[in-house]
């Protein structure tokens, strides 16, 4: 009984990753998008000792621009469980997958919502933190956005692309190559 309880969740595992990776291929195939490449595990690391430094309660808003497969998102939702977590992905079978992922895993504090980041009004959305792991002209250009429209107290976090209108205030290097550094951005 239990052999078979584990055998179904492993093969619903690999399942839900053949089709996230199916869907991933098909999305860069016909809209020529990003790729979604997670963070690796050395930014969870250091992202969440940049969390500690910078966060001034536990029930802030993050939200992750390109959230991908969701790792991230739900990395950060999991360890601060009073945190609202926002994950937006332009790729719309990735955001049916990952609705599919937190009803399963019963998530409460993440929502995942199909969105042009481009086309988001930040000025309202008040984040406390931004998470932003893109290519390098579309970081460029996003960057611009964001200077026009956060709000002072919001901190930008930089995977590896420079956001160059933004004020860098704090920089996490890495012991590896894969990912980072890590920036921290002020308006
Ligand atoms: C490199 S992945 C980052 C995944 C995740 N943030 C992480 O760090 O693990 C970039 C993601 O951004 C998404 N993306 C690219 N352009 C976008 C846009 N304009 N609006 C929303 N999502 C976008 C891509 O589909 C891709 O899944």
């Amino acid at each position: 009984m239990m052999i078979d309880i584990i055998k179904v969740l492993i093969v619903g595992i690999i399942d839900i990753w053949v089709i996230y990776t199916l869907f991933n291929v098909l999305y860069i195939c016909f809209f020529r998008g990003v790729p979604a490449i997670p963070s690796s595990k050395e930014t969870l690391h250091n992202l969440e000792k940049i969390l500690l430094k910078y966060k001034t309660s536990d029930d802030f808003v993050f939200y992750d621009l390109g959230c991908g497969n969701g790792k991230l998102s739900f990395f950060v939702a999991k360890k601060y469980p009073s945190s609202k977590v926002v994950g937006v992905e332009i790729n719309p079978f990735i955001v049916f997958y990952l609705k599919c992922k937190k009803f399963i895993f019963g998530y409460k504090n993440v929502d995942f919502i199909r969105a042009n980041i481009f086309k988001m009004d930040f000025y309202k959305l008040k984040p406390d933190f931004i998470y932003v792991y893109l290519g390098d002209s579309i970081s460029k250009k996003l960057s611009a956005k964001l200077k026009n429209e956060l709000n002072f107290g919001s901190i930008v976090i930089g995977n590896k692309f420079l956001l160059p209108d933004l004020k860098v205030v704090d920089v996490v290097k890495y012991k590896t190559l894969i990912n980072g550094p890590l920036r921290v951005y002020k308006k």
